[in-house]
């Protein structure tokens, strides 16, 4: 469905990614890890069109996305999670929900659906709805931008660093998350460092170093032997 294929790509003249090829399938979690700094982040803005790209491919279900605007990515199907979450703190949680259903074709009902949906994978929120973004706890505020991006009805998201700075309580729910969104068919394009969770919860795993993908395997092999793990992530 995602296909990236020997993309590079820049920030100005610094050189950040090396030939970068992934994969996701429909319906697949992928996961992508490497230490701070190796070009994680970067690739998803690769995809999301907000760098730029020197060379390479990148296509979603066969359609090249060269010049898809961001606004344009979300109705092909693509929602992405930014590290930094971007939820607006001066808006309730409510109307946070609703910028998702802000697009045209929606009809009324099927947004009451929505909605109710996402209140069922995050109760809390349905508790906060009409509370600040900005008085919520940090991993609260991260389920507030899951469920946005839920909001758009995504067929795959890319969700940068979910568990960053989340207490073991909230990282916990997280998992639970995404484990739904699987059994609800949206492929994820899991980028962490937080190898446990990875390992769970996807099914293949890229590792990058240094701006390019050092490795690739199923989840299953990297739970068994972990060496490359140690190489690569040095825990
Ligand atoms: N806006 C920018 N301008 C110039 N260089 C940048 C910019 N953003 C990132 N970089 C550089 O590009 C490289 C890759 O950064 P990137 O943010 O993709 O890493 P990352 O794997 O997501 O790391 P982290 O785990 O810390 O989030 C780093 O060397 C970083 O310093
Ligand atoms: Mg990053």
């Amino acid at each position: 469905m995602l296909v990236l294929e020997n993309v590079d790509a820049l920030y100005g003249k610094s050189h950040v990614l090396h030939g970068v090829s992934i994969e996701v399938r429909a319906g697949e979690v992928v996961g992508l890890l490497g230490r701070n700094g190796v070009g994680k982040t970067t690739t998803l803005k690769a995809i999301m069109g907000m760098v730029r790209r020197t060379s390479g491919r990148i296509t979603f279900d066969g359609r090249d996305l060269a010049g898809v605007p961001p606004h344009g990515l979300a109705g092909l199907g693509i929602a992405w999670v930014p590290e930094e979450r971007r939820i607006f703190r001066l808006l309730t949680v409510l109307e946070n929900l609703r910028t998702g259903l802000d697009r045209p074709g929606i009809a009324p009902a099927r947004r009451e659906q929505l909605l109710e949906k996402v209140y069922s994978y995050f109760p809390i929120l349905r508790e906060r709805r009409s509370q600040g973004g900005g008085t919520l706890s940090g991993g609260e505020q991260q389920m507030l931008a899951i469920a946005r991006a839920m909001m758009l009805e995504p067929k795959i998201i890319l969700l940068d660093e979910p568990t960053e700075g989340l207490m073991p309580r909230m990282v916990a729910q997280i998992q639970e998350i995404v484990h739904a969104l699987h059994r609800d068919g949206v492929a994820i394009l899991l980028v962490e460092q937080n190898v446990p969770l990875t390992l769970d919860a996807a099914g293949r795993v890229y590792i990058m170093e240094k701006g390019a993908v050092r490795h690739h395997a199923s989840a299953a092999e990297l739970r068994a032997d972990q060496r490359v793990i140690h190489e690569y992530l040095g825990v």
